[in-house]
């Protein structure tokens, strides 16, 4: 009988439960123990484990957040932090640890595999920046929620005759704005991948407004910029009104999308089953519609492609 553990790690995203979830049934599937960790590399380093059954993991696959809860620890980082971890896991004799996050846990995840400890990584952020998958739990979700504000946004925008910028989130990512300002219509979207002049933003919206264009929304990526200083910037420029809505932190939670819920499922599930095979170091992708896996390391070393024709369609549909 072997002995797994689970940690969820970094920002939150919903799905993340339904991962839980299917690492703890299909782990008593295998007759093994499986053990939750609590707020993720604290709960490793200050040993919070504790028995998972069946049961624990009743009722939460429609649940936002993380039941196993989630917490940036920098003493993981320092060989204390690590010496520590490793006792822990010592003693509760566990043979592999999953752990599912974004890449800054995976990072955590590789040093322990280096040390040679057996850890999986299951990709979850919101912000898809995770490379060697089409996509992480809960990206899916966020872009929905992104796009009903900025459908609901849309029907005051239209009345009001007015420009909006929405905020949405993504430090070093665009792909929430991308996805949602494709998905709602947006006029122009700003993502910290690329430069965008703001007069040709500006252009675009006094463009619109010649052809009969009742509004605008303006999505704008928080690695982009401020929105604000976006909408003050734009009103400076075309002496129109414009008005902000940052979305923030409701990206983050929710009920998970069945494609979510899914996606969770068949990664967790596969990587209890790549600790049984005596896979270590690697992380689950779902490449297409099949789950693959690949070394963290080389994972690590990838950068997510971004999706720039994308981008270009999102300009050609909007103009
Ligand atoms: O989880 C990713 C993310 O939501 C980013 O898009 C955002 O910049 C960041 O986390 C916010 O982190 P925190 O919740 O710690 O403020």
């Amino acid at each position: 009988m072997k002995r797994l553990a689970v940690l969820t790690s970094g920002g939150d995203a919903p799905g993340m439960n339904a991962a839980v979830r299917a690492v703890v049934r299909n782990t008593i599937f295998h007759k093994s123990k499986i053990y939750g960790i609590m707020r993720g590399f604290s709960g490793l380093v200050h040993d919070e484990f504790f028995e998972m059954s069946l049961g624990s993991v009743a009722d939460i696959i429609h649940k936002g957040g993380t039941i196993l809860h989630t917490a940036r620890c920098d003493e993981f980082s320092t060989p204390d932090g690590i010496k520590k971890a490793l006792n822990n896991l010592n003693k509760y004799n566990i043979d592999g640890l999953i752990i599912i996050g974004g890449d800054g846990s995976f990072r955590g995840a590789l040093e322990l595999a280096r040390l040679g400890f057996c850890t999986i990584g299951v990709p979850g952020t919101i912000d898809n920046d995770v490379s060697c998958t089409d996509s992480s739990i809960g990206f899916d979700t966020a872009v929905n929620t992104a796009v009903d504000a900025i459908n609901k946004v849309r029907d005051t925008a239209t009345s009001h005759e007015r420009t909006f910028i929405i905020e949405v989130m993504g430090r070093d990512r665009g792909d929430i704005a991308l996805h949602s300002g494709i998905a709602g219509g947006a006029e122009s979207i700003l993502i910290p991948e690329v430069k965008t002049d703001i007069n040709d933003v500006a252009k675009k919206i006094l463009k619109g407004l010649d052809r009969g264009k009742l509004h605008s929304v303006i999505i704008v990526a928080e690695g982009a910029g401020s929105a604000f200083d976006v909408g003050e910037k734009i009103t400076d420029i075309t002496g129109l009104e414009t008005r902000v809505t940052v979305l923030g932190h409701i990206q983050r939670g929710g009920s998970p999308s069945a494609f979510d819920r899914i996606i969770a499922s068949r990664m967790g599930a596969k990587a209890v089953d790549l600790i049984f095979e005596g896979i270590k170091g690697h992380m689950v992708g779902v490449s297409s519609t099949s789950i693959a896996h690949y070394d963290m390391e080389f994972a690590l070393q990838q950068k997510k492609e971004f999706n720039f024709e994308m981008l270009e369609l999102a300009d050609i549909l909007s103009i």
